[in-house]
This record gives C-alpha cells, sequence and structure tokens, in this order.
C-alpha cells in the first residue's frame, strides 16, 4: 500500500456524513486537499502551505514522514500504512487545551461509532486495548493572546509497524469478526469527521458540552499519582484541560485540623506524564 486514493476519501466523508453517525450541524468538506507519499512532516507542510496563502481548512495527508513531530519534542516514527494527516481549523478558539481535548473526543466517539473502543489516556493519546494506537499534535499561532491560527496533526496506526506500546488498527482486526473501517482512505475520512464535529461542538456549544463525554472516556481516572510526593487519585479535567487531581490527607499529620480533608490540584499538560496504570508523577503549581 504505497498510494492514498484521494476519490476514495472523498467518497467515504461524504458516506459518513451522510450516514450522520455523530451527528453535527453543518458538516464541513475538505476543499483545499494535498496528498504527499513522502514529506517531512504533514504538519511543517501545512505551516508552509498557509504562508503561502493557503486558506484554513486545508488539509495535508501523507502516506510516509520522514520528521513527524510528536507531543513534547518527541518524534514521531512515520512509516508507510499509518495515517498522517493536519488540518488547519478555520475557527477563533482561544485555548489551545480545548481544541486539543475536543478533537480527541471528535476522534474518539467517532471511531467508537465504527466499532473501535478507543479510549484517551490525558490530555490526548488513543488508546486501544491498553496501547497507544494514535496521537494529536495541536501547534498554534498566537496574536494578542487569541490563537491566530492552528494546526491540528494527527498520527493513526493502520498498518504501519508500532513498538511495543502501540498497537495498529489491522492487529486490532485479526480478532475481530466483523471490521468495519475497511481502508486508509475510510479511516481519514472518519478522523477528519472527527476533527470536525469536535471542533464543531466546541465552538458551537463550548468546553462544557464536552467534557462529560471526554471524561467517560479517560483511562486515567481513578489513576493513582504523586504529586510533590503526596499520593493522589486523577478525578477529572477542568474547563481549561488540567487534571483534577484530589491528593489525599496526609497520615503523618492527620490529627491536626488543616490536614483532615484532602485537597485538589490541577495539572496543566506537559507536567505529569500519565503511565498505563502505573504510578505517575507530576509537579503542581
Ligand atoms: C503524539 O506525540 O502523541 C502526537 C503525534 C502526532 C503525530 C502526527 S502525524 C501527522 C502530524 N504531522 C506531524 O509531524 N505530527 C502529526
Amino acid at each position: 500500500m504505497s498510494q492514498f486514493n484521494q476519490q476514495k476519501f472523498i467518497n467515504s466523508l461524504s458516506n459518513i456524513q451522510r450516514a450522520r453517525i455523530s451527528q453535527i450541524s453543518n458538516p464541513s468538506t475538505p476543499h483545499h486537499l494535498h496528498i504527499f507519499s513522502n514529506i517531512p512532516s504533514t504538519n511543517q507542510t501545512l505551516w508552509q502551505l498557509i504562508d503561502s496563502g493557503a486558506s484554513p481548512g486545508t488539509i495535508v495527508i501523507a502516506t510516509q514522514q520522514t520528521a513527524g513531530r510528536g507531543q513534547w519534542g518527541r518524534n514521531w516514527i512515520s512509516s508507510i500504512g499509518g495515517l498522517y494527516m493536519s488540518v488547519a481549523p478555520n475557527i477563533s478558539i482561544s485555548q489551545t487545551p480545548q481544541l486539543t481535548l475536543s478533537t480527541a473526543w471528535g476522534i474518539a466517539s467517532n471511531l467508537q461509532d465504527y466499532g473501535v473502543p478507543v479510549k484517551i489516556k490525558w490530555p490526548n493519546d488513543l488508546i486501544l486495548e491498553n496501547r497507544k494506537l494514535g496521537g494529536i499534535l495541536t501547534e498554534t499561532r498566537i496574536n494578542k493572546k487569541k490563537i491566530s491560527q492552528a494546526i491540528i496533526g494527527i498520527g493513526i496506526n493502520w498498518a504501519n509497524s508500532v513498538p511495543d506500546t502501540g498497537i495498529n488498527l489491522q492487529s486490532y482486526y485479526r480478532n475481530q469478526s466483523q471490521p468495519e473501517i475497511f481502508s486508509l482512505e475510510m479511516l481519514a475520512a472518519i478522523v477528519f469527521h472527527g476533527v470536525d464535529s469536535g471542533i464543531k461542538q466546541l465552538s458551537e456549544s463550548g468546553i462544557e458540552s464536552i467534557l462529560p463525554a471526554y471524561t467517560q472516556l479517560l483511562i486515567n481516572i481513578g489513576q493513582e499519582v504523586v504529586v510533590e510526593d503526596r499520593i493522589g487519585e486523577v478525578v477529572g479535567v477542568t474547563n481549561s484541560g488540567e487534571l483534577k487531581v484530589k491528593i489525599n490527607p496526609n497520615p503523618a499529620t492527620l490529627n491536626t485540623q488543616s490536614q483532615i480533608f484532602s485537597s485538589e490540584i490541577n495539572l496543566k499538560p506537559g507536567t505529569i506524564s500519565l503511565g498505563y496504570g502505573q504510578i505517575s508523577r507530576g509537579v503542581g503549581e
């Protein structure tokens, strides 16, 4: 598989939009679609296209990347067979974490509609059977404290090789009797529709309308974490996308009034790395 079939993508997308599985009022048509076989990074190429006048709404898809970017400055290994897609939404949103959360929710819930029981690891890892199926990298340009342009880059493992902590959809399907996603193009269409529904929901109804469903998909609720040497438990996510941790009372000082009640700390994305179930350490404010 070395080619990405543009027509197949467009047909899949219109079928998905017609099926209106995840209802959105006004689904977007990808009017400027750029498909490459091998580029350094779809995010990088999309920024270059925007700098040379491409309009918001433009999409870049590559069948392979040589310098894929991951979160926190990591590399995203992007061998052939995976989905590598970047989208430049046409919206004015003031908070990057909200955009990231909404996109993760949109993609995960759309994949669930197609029978893939994807969960989310805060803030935006897509998890299947306790392994990483994909990730989202939101890059923004800020002007006067507002996001002037955002690019959302999505990598999903379809048939590409993955590390031990990863999973691709093809290997998941080996144990499933009735796969509902039949091609990389169909996966791309579902993911695009997911991004579109997440962003529309955020801009029309606010993060409050997404958080309950997002939290339901989180694998981290109830997870034990250590913040500044105190043990706590993940209890939710705030409106600005921070992780809410309930810190347990310190047994050594339990007889003092102030320690009887547990306190809550909010952690910004990037200040704690949550594993897949083991205790994680973070830094509170
Ligand atoms: C993560 O680290 O979890 C996020 C990975 C995001 C990778 C995608 S692949 C398409 C787009 N282009 C990039 O260079 N990165 C993102």
